[in-house]
């Protein structure tokens, strides 16, 4: 690997803009407008960094994280994952390679998870999409990778709707680390959560990032979450940043009248949590 390849964000973002053309009302005539959700985006996550995009709802934050797994295609701008561009124009063997790069864990695994798939068939069928495992290594890589999310043996048996919601995540999770990627977005991936439970998932993202030298893309609308699994933000405010800056910093010190708004926000008991490991009561570590 040349010293340049060494020290090149695992993602690239330059420029990103992204305009919905119409949104007009089904019933109402009303003229179509055009949303700008995107505008003028950059920012790089070094490898096995974390960055956070931040803001309040309709900022931008979910569009951006589409654009940057391929779901969604750029008005404007370039994305760049492990040094390849995402998008439209890529041939299908790049497409399919970044797929297993990059992952995406959402707010509700109750709709990102096949209510009639079993814990174990969900990740089996990932597996075999990703990887050319025979049967007995990729049983073992269920197990082990069940295992890694601090789900019990037994859920492999069950159904999403007989999960916790923390038990959702965490098999959620294992689904998305299952092609050993090398960046995961995680798409407020505990605002749906207790705190206690949250605390939980945050604290196992954070061995997960160290253990498997990941790279986050964190999407939040709160910076207390930031703070606890990202090291930089990005601050969003009608598609734009107003701030970008270490996450102790902004906390610290915010410049942006938006951030310093978004601040008066953030709940105290969020703002103490240490910032290291989170205590998890007895009785909250069973339940998640
Ligand atoms: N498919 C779409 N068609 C038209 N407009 C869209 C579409 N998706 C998003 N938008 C608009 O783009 C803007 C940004 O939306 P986005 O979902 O990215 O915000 P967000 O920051 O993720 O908000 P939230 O915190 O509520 O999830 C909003 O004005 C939204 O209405
Ligand atoms: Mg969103």
């Amino acid at each position: 690997m040349s010293s340049t390849e060494a020290t090149a964000p695992i993602v690239a973002v330059e420029g990103l803009g992204k305009r919905f053309e119409q949104r007009r009302s089904l019933f109402r005539r009303s003229p179509a407008t055009a949303v700008e959700a995107v505008r003028d985006l950059s920012f790089g996550i070094p490898a096995g960094g974390s960055l956070a995009l931040v803001g309040e709802s309709g900022s931008g934050k979910t569009t951006t994280a589409r654009i940057v797994v391929g779901l969604e295609s750029a008005s404007a701008g370039t994305v760049k994952v492990a040094g390849h561009t995402v998008g439209a124009g890529a041939k299908v063997a790049v497409r399919r390679k970044l797929a297993g790069q990059i992952q995406m864990v959402f707010q509700d695994p109750y709709v990102s998870l096949d209510p009639r798939q079993s814990v174990r068939r969900m990740l089996d069928e990932i597996l075999r999409f990703h990887t050319d495992l025979t049967p007995d290594p990729r049983k073992h890589r269920i197990e082990e990778l069940v295992e890694s999310v601090g789900l019990p043996a037994r859920s492999l048996a069950a159904l999403p709707r007989e999960l916790s919601g923390g038990q959702r995540q965490r098999a959620a999770i294992a689904r998305a680390l299952a092609s050993r990627p090398q960046v995961l977005v995680l798409d407020e991936a505990v605002s749906a959560l207790d705190t206690s439970v949250q605390a939980q998932i945050l604290n196992l993202l954070r061995e997960l990032r160290e253990l498997h030298a990941l790279s986050y893309l964190v999407i939040t609308h709160d910076l207390a979450v930031a703070r606890q699994i990202a090291d930089e933000a990005v601050v969003m405010h009608n598609g734009s940043a107003v701030e970008t800056g270490p996450v102790d910093e902004l906390l610290r010190a915010p410049k942006a009248a938006y951030t310093q708004e978004l601040l008066r926000c953030v709940p105290r008991a969020g703002m103490e949590l240490p910032r290291r490991r989170i205590a998890v009561s007895p009785r909250a570590k069973r339940d998640g």
